[in-house]
C-alpha cells in the first residue's frame, strides 16, 4: 500500500506516521509513505498557495494549480496502481472501520489531500477527487490529523503490518461491535480485581465471557451500533437471550463493600433466604428446603461473628456465612480429597438478593468471602452445594474454586445430604 499525504505540514505529518508500528512497517518496506510539500508545487515568485475567496468573506482559499501540479506529481511517481483519491473535509462522508476495510481491500495507492484555511477551491474537488472523507462532525484546522488517522487505520490492516490478523479482527468496530475488557498484571490494582474467568485456563470459558461482554458493552456504550447489530450465530443468539433476561436486573452502579452482620439486618437475611428456597424449588434443587437455615442458625452465626452482609451502597444485597469452625462432614471426602495441611474457612450459606441476581453481584459476594478469609488470616476455603445446584457451581468454577469430591452433610430427615465439595486456595 502505498500513500500519499499532500500537505502544507509534511514534517509534522512524516515524524507522526514514521513512529512505531506504522513507521516499523514503512522501515520493512510493507507500507510507503510520502508526505509532499504543496507549496513545491506553486507557479508564482512568493510559493503562494492560497488567495482571498470569491466573493468576500473571510480567510483564504487553497487555490486549484499547486493541488493539481502536486498530485500529477505523485502519480507520475507512483505509476499504474489502483488509485484513490481522497480530499479530507468536514463535509465528506464521516470515516468508520468499513471506510478503512473499503480503502485496504480495493485500492493499493490512496492520496490524500489536506485542506487548510477556508479550504480549497472548490474546481480542484470537481476535477481531481474521487471522494470526500470527514473524519468526524467537527471542523479542524487542516486535513492533517483526518489524513494521519485514514493512513493508520488503513496502513494496520495491510498484511504484515500487524503481528496477526487477529490482532485487528478482534477489535472494535470489526464486526459491528466494541471490543471486550481488556486486563494486564497486576491481578490486583487498587483493591480492584481481575474478573476471575480470566485467569483460569478455560479459552472456551474466556472466549464466551468475552463475546458477551462485546456485546454486553456495545448495548450499554454505543445502542445505535447495537441496534444494527446482526447476531452472526446460535452462540450470539443465546448470549443476546440471556442478556436481555439479564436486562431487568438492578445494575451495580455503587461500590459494594461488606460487614459483619447485626441483628437488625436478620429480616433482610431471612427475606434473601426465602427467595433462595423458592428458587432452589423451581429447579428441583433439594437444598435449603426444610428448615433450615433457619433464624436460630443465623443467630448463632451473627453470636460467632461469621455472618456477613454484602452492601450495594448502603442496601443489603447478598449475605454470606464464613466459618472459622472444622467441619466434621468434611473430614470424609469421596471421589477426591482436600488439599492437605492448610488450615481453612467454610463458606456455608451465601445468597443474593432477589433484585440483584443476574447483576453480577454474585460474583462481588465471593470477592469478598475472599477478602474476608484473607481477614482471618487464612487462603484456603471451602464450600460445597447440590449436584443439580447447577448456578453454583458455575459461580464456584467461574470464581477459581475447585471440585474436590464429594461430601455428606448433615441434612434434614427426607433431604439428600449428598453434596459436591469445591475448594478455592488463595494466591499469596
Ligand atoms: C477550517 S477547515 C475548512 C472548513 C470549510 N470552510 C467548511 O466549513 O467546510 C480547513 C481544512 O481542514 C480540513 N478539515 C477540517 N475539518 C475536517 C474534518 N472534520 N475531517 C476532515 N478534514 C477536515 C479540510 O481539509 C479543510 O479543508
Amino acid at each position: 500500500m502505498r500513500i500519499d499525504i499532500l500537505t502544507l505540514f509534511p514534517d509534522t505529518v512524516n515524524a507522526v506516521l514514521h513512529e512505531s508500528i506504522i513507521g516499523r512497517a514503512a522501515k520493512k518496506g510493507i507500507v510507503d509513505i510520502h508526505c509532499v510539500q504543496i507549496r513545491d508545487f506553486t507557479e508564482n515568485r512568493q510559493n503562494q498557495v492560497d488567495d482571498y475567496p470569491y466573493g468576500g468573506g473571510f480567510g483564504c482559499v487553497m487555490m486549484a494549480q499547486p493541488l493539481k501540479s502536486c498530485l500529477e506529481y505523485v502519480i507520475r511517481d507512483a505509476g499504474e496502481r489502483r488509485r484513490r483519491v481522497i480530499y479530507m473535509s468536514p463535509q465528506g462522508k464521516p470515516y468508520n472501520q468499513e471506510c478503512a476495510k473499503r480503502l485496504q481491500r480495493d485500492y493499493d495507492h490512496l492520496v490524500l489531500v489536506c485542506g487548510h484555511y477556508e479550504g480549497v477551491d472548490e474546481r480542484f474537488i470537481e476535477a481531481c477527487v474521487d471522494e470526500e472523507i470527514s473524519l468526524g462532525d467537527f471542523v479542524l484546522t487542516g486535513g492533517e490529523i483526518a489524513a494521519m488517522a485514514v493512513a493508520d487505520s488503513v496502513c494496520r490492516l495491510v498484511p504484515g503490518v500487524l503481528a496477526d490478523e487477529q490482532c485487528y479482527t478482534g477489535e472494535s468496530h470489526w464486526d459491528g461491535l466494541l471490543e471486550y475488557p481488556q486486563y494486564t498484571r497486576p491481578e490486583e490494582w487498587e483493591g480492584r480485581r481481575v474478573p476471575e474467568i480470566l485467569l483460569n485456563g478455560d479459552h472456551a470459558k474466556v472466549e464466551r465471557w468475552r463475546r458477551k461482554q462485546q456485546l454486553l458493552r456495545t448495548k450499554r456504550k454505543r445502542p445505535d451500533m447495537f441496534a444494527a447489530f446482526t447476531p452472526g450465530d446460535d452462540e450470539d443468539r443465546k448470549l443476546l437471550t440471556e442478556i436481555e433476561k439479564e436486562a431487568d436486573r438492578r445494575p451495580i452502579t455503587q461500590p459494594v463493600t461488606y460487614r459483619a452482620a447485626e441483628e437488625e439486618d436478620l429480616p433482610a437475611i431471612l427475606e434473601i433466604v426465602q427467595y433462595a428456597r423458592r428458587t432452589l424449588k423451581k429447579q428441583r434443587v433439594d437444598q435449603w428446603q426444610g428448615v433450615y437455615p433457619d433464624e436460630a442458625a443465623f443467630r448463632a452465626d451473627l453470636a460467632r461473628g461469621e455472618c456477613f452482609v454484602v452492601l450495594h451502597g448502603e442496601e443489603i444485597a447478598a449475605f454470606f456465612t464464613l466459618s472459622l469452625r472444622e467441619e466434621a462432614c468434611y473430614a470424609e471426602i469421596t471421589d477426591g480429597k482436600w488439599t492437605e495441611g492448610m488450615a481453612y474457612c467454610t463458606l456455608h450459606r451465601a445468597s443474593v438478593a432477589k433484585d440483584y441476581r443476574g447483576s453480577g453481584m454474585a460474583e462481588k459476594l465471593i470477592a469478598c468471602v475472599e477478602q474476608q478469609a484473607r481477614a482471618f488470616g487464612l487462603r484456603c476455603i471451602r464450600t460445597d452445594t447440590h449436584k443439580k445446584n447447577k448456578p453454583m457451581q458455575r459461580l464456584l468454577r467461574e470464581s477459581g474454586f475447585r471440585y474436590r469430591g464429594n461430601v455428606m452433610v448433615a441434612s434434614e430427615p427426607g433431604h439428600d445430604p449428598a453434596r459436591q465439595a469445591y475448594e478455592k486456595i488463595l494466591k499469596k
